[in-house]
């Protein structure tokens, strides 16, 4: 088949009106943590039903200030899925704690609910479910799980930003609640994070802690703990600002592009993603799994040829040098579904720019494999 596209893995799309916003916060000389940032807290607030928003650096640093506000440290064990970017366990170790993987459900990508209560114990500090690829995990369950323990729940919705359970939009199920704005997210501020919560106190801490522990004490400047500097710039906020405004527009593109792949993908070696029912997926990512007689590697450097970005989706992460050293698992045999999804997993491309016949023409090539 001759080449006749070239359609990478991911490219975000940043209109006139993101740049002038951004322009227009350059020109103010205001540029951190200022007015954009405070309309960003507001309106993401608003917009995901939560009472706060406190917008921080990245994806990371919100899970690392999460685990740090629940007072999460060494000696502790938080519950994470054995699937997911990296960044949810290295936090846990950031902060003394211990990941304590469960494995995947295969069909949805997400902590397999069913085995969350047996890996509790008095040492349990918090779960933390990803909503992987923007697909919710089950998070009414996982939410009663946490409540009859009375664990708090940090979820990791990096890539599930407008997903939803029901009409109750992930990030806002958890104590915490933590996005990140990374390129390959739905919105983007290059790197950027946004944590939400309902509960007062907490947010108060993490305004301190992402400040370098500054509180304003009779209109002076107090350093109260000892902070990170995890602050937004006003300039990305503003990015972040003017996308949000077409965020619904975003997701249903998405919507309509997912379902050309599912329409179009038949080559019978790689299975679909399956969306379980009362939950609105975003889409951040289209994984496929591909079948055990296919080397998922060299597909991806076939594809590439074809000019089709790929990439596998997520890691095992008990599986990663770091983890395996330290801890020994066998992964094989704990976490099949996420060695799995790690090892057959690939990501295909899938964002606004993209039309109909994009997906129209990598299906054709995936199907003729
Ligand atoms: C599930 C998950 N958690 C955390 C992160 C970290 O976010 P960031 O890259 O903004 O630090 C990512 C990043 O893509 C992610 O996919």
């Amino acid at each position: 088949m001759e080449i006749t596209r070239n359609i990478p893995l991911m490219s975000p799309d940043i209109t006139d009106q993101d740049i002038a916003a951004v322009t227009e916060v350059l020109k103010s000389g205001m540029l951190v943590q200022g007015k954009k940032v405070a309309e960003l807290e507001e309106t993401l607030a608003a917009y995901l039903g939560a009472e706060h928003a406190i917008a921080l650096s990245n994806g990371t640093s919100t899970l690392h200030l999460a685990l740090i506000a629940l007072g999460v440290g060494p000696g502790d064990e938080v519950i994470v899925p054995a699937f997911s970017y990296i960044a949810t366990a290295n936090v846990v170790e950031l902060v003394g704690a211990a990941p304590i993987f469960v494995d995947i459900d295969i069909r949805t990508f997400n902590i397999d609910v069913a085995q969350i209560e047996k890996h509790i114990t008095a040492k349990t500090k918090a779960i933390m479910p990803v909503n992987e690829f923007g697909l919710a995990a089950d998070l009414s369950m996982i939410t009663a799980i946490a409540q009859k323990y009375r664990i708090p729940v940090i979820e990791d919705s990096a890539c599930a930003l407008g997903a939803k359970e029901g009409t109750k939009f992930t990030g806002t199920y958890g104590t915490l609640g933590s996005f990140s704005f990374h390129p390959r997210k739905a919105i983007t501020s290059g790197e950027g994070g946004v944590l939400v919560t309902n509960d007062k106190a907490l947010a108060d801490k993490i305004r301190i802690l992402r400040n370098h522990g500054i509180e304003m004490q009779n209109g002076m400047m107090e350093f109260v703990a000892a902070g990170f500097n995890y602050r937004m710039t006003d300039f990305q906020a503003a990015m972040l600002c003017s996308q949000l405004k077409r965020l619904d527009t975003i997701i249903e593109k998405r919507q309509k592009l997912a379902a050309v792949y599912g329409r179009e993908l038949k080559n019978p070696k790689f299975s679909k993603p399956y969306i379980p029912e009362g939950k609105l997926h975003t889409w951040q990512t289209y994984h496929v799994v591909v079948d055990s007689s296919l080397d998922r590697n060299e597909l991806i450097a076939q594809l590439k040829a074809q000019g089709i970005g790929t990439n596998y989706g997520a890691q095992c992460m008990p599986y990663q040098q770091f983890f395996k050293n330290k801890y020994k698992l066998d992964c094989e045999k704990l976490f099949p579904n996420a060695m799995l999804a790690y090892t057959n997993g690939l990501a295909l491309p899938l964002y606004e720019k993209l039309n109909e016949e994009d997906i129209i023409y990598i299906s054709n090539i995936i199907n003729n494999l």
